[in-house]
C-alpha cells in the first residue's frame, strides 16, 4: 500500500503557523517546535507553503531563489533540521514548488532586463513586443485583476499573476533543466514530495491569441493559457525523476480546471500522483451538490487509477466555517464536513486552523491587508488575508501564543481567546478534539482510507454510504431530523444527539 493514496496532510502556512522570535511572522524554527502537536493531531504529513527567499509580493509565491530559505523564516539548516525532525516523528514533508513564474527579483529576470530583446536570458520568460508601447500583445488578464502584461526593458512581459511574478517559458530547455535540478536539490535533502503551484498554467499557446471569455475561474477547453496539453510532458518528466528516488516521493497538483475529467488527465499513471479536489471544496452545502462532486470525482479518478484528495480549505479560499454560513451553523456544518471528508475513499488535506474551527476574519482593517488581490482590484475584492490570520495557540490575549510577544503580522480577533489549542484540548466538545478523534479512528478502522464506497438509500438531504469491512457514514446535510439506521453502533458523531433521529447538519460514523 503506497502511503500517499490515503494520507492526511496538514497544510502549514509558514507565515502564520508559529513565530519563534517574536517578529510577528511565522518561521521554520516555529514550525519545528510545533511538530509534536501535528504528530498528536494524527496527520501523516505536512505541506509547507513557500519559505524560499522572496520579496513577498505574493507571500512567497514570488520566488527569488528556489534553493534557500528566506531570512524571515530561518536558514537552509533550519529547513534541513525540520525535515529531519519531522521524519523522526513519522511525518512526511511536502514542499511547495512554484514553476509557472519567478520573482521579478530572481537573478534570471534581472539578467533578462540587463540584456537586449532576443537574448538567451530573455528567452527564459515570455517577453513580447506589443503593437504599441501602450498596447499589450493581447487581452490576457491577471488572476489578481488587471492586465497580464507589464513593460520592462523596452518590451512587454507576461505575468498571469502579479507584475512581480513574471511567467517562465516552459518551451525553454534551460527552464526545464533548472526545475529538474530544483527537484533534485530538495529530494536530496529528504523532501517527500512537492505541491505544484498553478500546475495547469505552465504551457501557453505560442500564438498568444486573445481569450474570448475573460474569466479568472476554471477555463473552458481551448483556452490559450490554462490546461494546455503540453503541460503533461513536464509532469511525465518529473514523475520519472521522482520515481528514481527511494521512498515514494510524490506530487500534488494545484489544478483549477473545468471538470473532474480534465483533472484526471493530470493523474494518469505516469504523471502527478494526486491533485487537490476543488470540485468538492467548491460544492455548496447541499446533499445533491456534495454527492455530485463526490461521484463525478471518483468516477473520473477511477479511470486513471488515481486516489481522490479531498480538501475543504486552503490559504486561497474563504475558510469553510464561513463558507458554510458562519456562526454556530457554520461550525456545525464544518464539523459534519470533516467527518464526511475523512470517511471518503482517498486522502485529505487539512488547512491549519480548520482543526480549530477558525472562521474567516472578515473585518481586517485595510491597512493590515497584504494580498495583491486586494490592491489590484482597487479594494473591491477583500483578497485572501482573512484565511491567513496567525493561529491562536494559548493564552487570553494576542498573539495567543503564536509568538513569544504580542505581535502578529495580521491582527487576531478578540474572540480567538476561546479558540486556542490550549482551550480546545481540554474541551471534549471542541473542533480540535473531533479532528483528533476522527484521525485516530481513521487509523483504527480498516475500511477507511483508500478503497471503494457504496451509497445506501437515505432520506432527502441525507448522504449515507457503506465501506467494507463494516463501516457506514451518514451525514444529514439538511435541517430536518432524519431516521437513523438500526443495528449499527456509533463510533463518532460530529454533534451530540440521542433518540432515533439524526439532527440536521450532523455526521455519524457507524460500525456494523
Ligand atoms: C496559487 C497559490 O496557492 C496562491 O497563493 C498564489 O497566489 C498563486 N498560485 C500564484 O503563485
Ligand atoms: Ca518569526
Amino acid at each position: 500500500m503506497t502511503w500517499w493514496r490515503d494520507a492526511v496532510i496538514y497544510q502549514v502556512y509558514v507565515w502564520s503557523f508559529a513565530d519563534s522570535n517574536g517578529d510577528g511572522i511565522g518561521d521554520l524554527p516555529g514550525v519545528r517546535s510545533r511538530l509534536p502537536y501535528l504528530r498528536s493531531l494524527g496527520v501523516d504529513a505536512v505541506w509547507l507553503n513557500p519559505f524560499y527567499p522572496s520579496p513577498q509580493a505574493d507571500n512567497g509565491y514570488d520566488v527569488a531563489d528556489h534553493r534557500d530559505v528566506d531570512p524571515r523564516f530561518g536558514t537552509l539548516a533550519d529547513a534541513e533540521a525540520l525535515i529531519e525532525d519531522a521524519h523522526r516523528l513519522g511525518l512526511r514533508v511536502i514542499l511547495d514548488l512554484v514553476p509557472n513564474h519567478t520573482s521579478d527579483r530572481h537573478p534570471w529576470f534581472r539578467a533578462a532586463l540587463d540584456t537586449p530583446p532576443g537574448s538567451r536570458e530573455r528567452a527564459r520568460y515570455l517577453f513580447r513586443d506589443g503593437p504599441r508601447s501602450d498596447q499589450p500583445p493581447n487581452n490576457w488578464i491577471s488572476a489578481f485583476g488587471g492586465r497580464a502584461w507589464s513593460r520592462a526593458g523596452g518590451q512587454w512581459y507576461l505575468h498571469l499573476f502579479a507584475p512581480e511574478q513574471p511567467d517562465l517559458d516552459w518551451t525553454n530547455d534551460e527552464v526545464r533543466a533548472e526545475f529538474r535540478d530544483i527537484l533534485r536539490f530538495w529530494f536530496d535533502r529528504g523532501a517527500d514530495g512537492f505541491r505544484v503551484d498553478v500546475a495547469h498554467g505552465l504551457a501557453k499557446d505560442p500564438q498568444m491569441p486573445d481569450v474570448d471569455s475573460l474569466t479568472t475561474g476554471a477555463a473552458p477547453e481551448g483556452h490559450p493559457h490554462w490546461d494546455l496539453d503540453e503541460v503533461h510532458d513536464v509532469y511525465r518528466e518529473w514523475r520519472a525523476l521522482a520515481d528514481a528516488y527511494p521512498g515514494e516521493r510524490v506530487f500534488v497538483g494545484e489544478i483549477w480546471v473545468q471538470s473532474p475529467e480534465r483533472l484526471a488527465r493530470y493523474l494518469r499513471p505516469d504523471e502527478l500522483h494526486t491533485a487537490f479536489n476543488f470540485t468538492f471544496l467548491s460544492a455548496t452545502w447541499t446533499a445533491e451538490a456534495l454527492r455530485t462532486a463526490i461521484d463525478e470525482s471518483l468516477r473520473s479518478l477511477r479511470a486513471v487509477g488515481a486516489p481522490a484528495t479531498w480538501v475543504l480549505s486552503n490559504h486561497d479560499v474563504t475558510r469553510h466555517v464561513t463558507r458554510y454560513g458562519g456562526g454556530e451553523a457554520g461550525v456545525r456544518r464544518a464539523r459534519a464536513a470533516a467527518l464526511l471528508m475523512l470517511a471518503l475513499p482517498g486522502g485529505a488535506y487539512v488547512y491549519q486552523g480548520e482543526e480549530l474551527g477558525l472562521p474567516e476574519v472578515l473585518d481586517l482593517p485595510d491597512e493590515a491587508r497584504r494580498d495583491p488581490t486586494f490592491f489590484r482590484s482597487g479594494g473591491t475584492d477583500p483578497g485572501r488575508d482573512g484565511c491567513r490570520v496567525p493561529l491562536p495557540w494559548s493564552g487570553e490575549s494576542p498573539s495567543y501564543g503564536f509568538g513569544p510577544g504580542e505581535k502578529s503580522w495580521l491582527p487576531q480577533p478578540d474572540q480567538w481567546a476561546g479558540l486556542t489549542v490550549e482551550r480546545q484540548s481540554d474541551d471534549p466538545e471542541s473542533m480540535l478534539r473531533l479532528y483528533r478523534a476522527a484521525l485516530r479512528q481513521r487509523r483504527l478502522l480498516p475500511a477507511l482510507g483508500d478503497g471503494e464506497m457504496e451509497w445506501i438509500p437515505a432520506a432527502p438531504g441525507v448522504l449515507a454510504f457503506r465501506r467494507e469491512p463494516g463501516f457506514v457514514c451518514m451525514v444529514n446535510v439538511g435541517d430536518s431530523p432524519a431516521p437513523l439506521p438500526v443495528d449499527l453502533s456509533v463510533v463518532l458523531a460530529s454533534s451530540p444527539f440521542d433518540g432515533p433521529l439524526l439532527p440536521g447538519a450532523t455526521a455519524v460514523w457507524f460500525r456494523s
